[in-house]
């Protein structure tokens, strides 16, 4: 059987839970030899990893708490030792913090460490990635619908915004060694990130249906395909794109 990622490596950030442990998971199954980054939770990150090697595939963990910057570079020290001299072919920066605290409620604080987690990490992330990183390599930032409809949490739609104009512009400086760099928005999906999709809250559940065209929540593995589909060769000639992987949420009045 030929696995399209064969022989390749990829460091997915926030894969113990949610919407990376997922793409983790479609990775490996591809074929590549994945780096699980997360940030505390060491049972949710040692599930993972198990999951992966009981079906056959090939990873390991990474701890960083990525609010601190000085911890990109024992991350880095780890993923280096794990890579054992290879070559990093795919970065999925996934891992992020959404605080639903509404613009009033935001201390200077909290926004510093909103953008710390969410946009000074993965920034820095991909400048030590770049020496790794092969010619062809691929880059996947997961922003959200929130760029485009608007929440309260303000300071989380923020980052996605920045995330945004970050794909583009490396996208384009990146294209000369044939790396692409793309973005995905995923819409509401069920991860501890929505606590009442998450627990089949049925209130919550219809809102949500009612309000997408595909009528129900994303789930992890929607998100993880289509990020499969961007590290593939399939995709080699898409660089500087966000695709929203959402159902069809907000795409007009819905009929009875
Ligand atoms: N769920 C949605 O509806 C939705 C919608 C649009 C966009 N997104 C985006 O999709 C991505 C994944 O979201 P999710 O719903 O899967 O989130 P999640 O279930 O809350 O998982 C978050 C992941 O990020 C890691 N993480 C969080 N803060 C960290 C920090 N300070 N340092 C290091 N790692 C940290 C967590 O590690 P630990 O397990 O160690 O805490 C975990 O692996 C995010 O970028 C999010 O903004 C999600």
């Amino acid at each position: 059987m030929q696995y399209p990622l064969q022989g390749k490596t990829a460091l997915v950030t926030g894969a113990s839970r949610g919407i990376g442990r997922a793409i983790v998971q479609r990775l490996a199954a591809d074929g590549a030899l994945v780096a699980i980054h997360y940030g505390g939770n060491d049972a949710a990150a040692n599930e993972t990893l198990k999951g992966i090697e009981q079906e056959g595939g090939q990873a390991f963990l990474l701890k960083a708490e990525l609010r601190v910057h000085g911890n990109i570079d024992t991350m880095f020290s780890q993923l280096e030792k794990g890579l054992t001299g290879r070559p990093l072919d795919i970065l999925v920066n996934n891992a992020a913090v959404a605080p639903q605290v509404s613009p009033d409620q935001t201390t200077p604080e909290e926004f510093d460490r909103i953008f710390a987690i969410n946009v000074r990490a993965p920034f820095f992330i991909i400048q030590r990635v770049l020496p790794l990183m092969p010619d062809g390599g691929r880059i996947i930032n997961i922003s959200s619908g929130v760029t485009w409809f608007a929440t309260p949490a303000t300071a989380y739609s923020m980052t996605k915004g920045a995330l945004n104009v970050l794909g583009r512009s490396l996208a384009n400086s990146l294209g000369s060694r044939n790396i692409t760099v793309n973005t995905i928005s995923p819409g509401i999906t069920d991860t501890d990130m929505n606590p009442s999709i998450r627990d089949k809250d049925a209130k919550a559940v219809e809102r949500v249906a009612g309000m997408t065209a595909l009528g129900r929540p994303g789930c992890p593995a929607d998100i993880a395909d289509a990020v499969a589909f961007f590290a593939s060769d399939d995709a080699r000639w898409i660089t500087g794109q966000t695709l929203d992987v959402n159902g069809g949420l907000f795409l007009g009045p819905r009929g009875e």
